[in-house]
């Protein structure tokens, strides 16, 4: 089921059909730096599990309106508090693309047909968004997007940052 739409991009369930290039995005080291690449098995668990399974509100599949090609899962997932239970009004957002299709502004599109849908459709009143401090595109990203800097931290030998955006047009 198509959930969203920009103009390069459609945003949909995952279907069986993008195992092999799920598969063939995650087993790219690249793409995984600074987490490495995990067996094919568990992909194909992750797959079946995780990303298969359509939820209210989790990341979708990220299709080239070109091509009808997959290219990876941007969107929106529950935020949760250290308790892990799910913030109300609040969500993360996340984007993660195959390396042929880097650069060309794909996650800063999908970011704002996010984030409108967010605010406007979905009534939250912030997103955050929390990246490994390593990956430089993931911050700038989120940057262009007009998130802003909460905080940093570390823990399991690698180094985070967590930024976020408040809805305009809520008081919070
Ligand atoms: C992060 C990611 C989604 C970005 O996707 P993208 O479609 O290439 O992003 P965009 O083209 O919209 O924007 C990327 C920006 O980062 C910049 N950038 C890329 N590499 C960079 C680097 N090493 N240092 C600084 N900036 C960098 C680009 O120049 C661009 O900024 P600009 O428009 O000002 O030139 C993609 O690289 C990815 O999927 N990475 C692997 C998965 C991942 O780590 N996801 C994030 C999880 S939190």
């Amino acid at each position: 089921m198509i959930r969203l739409e920009t103009k390069r991009l459609l945003f949909r369930d995952h279907d069986k059909a993008d195992l092999e290039l799920y598969c063939e995005m995650e087993s790219d080291p690249e793409y995984r730096f600074p987490q490495t690449v995990h067996p094919r098995s568990e992909l194909e668990r992750s797959f079946r599990e995780t990303w298969l399974i359509p939820k209210p509100m989790g990341l979708l599949a990220t299709v080239l309106k070109s091509d009808g090609c997959y290219i990876g899962r941007c969107g929106l997932y529950p935020h949760r508090n250290e308790d892990d239970q799910i913030i109300p009004g609040e969500a993360n957002i996340a984007f993660y693309l195959a390396r042929p299709y880097w650069g060309q502004g794909f996650a800063t599109e999908a970011g704002k047909a996010f984030i409108e849908f967010g605010f406007n459709n979905l009534g939250l009143s912030r997103i955050e968004a929390g990246m490994n401090a390593n990956n430089l595109a993931s911050i700038r990203v989120v940057q262009k997007l007009g998130f802003v800097w909460v905080q940093s931290g570390e823990g399991g030998g690698s180094s985070w940052h967590e930024f976020e955006l408040r809805n305009p047009t809520t008081n919070r």
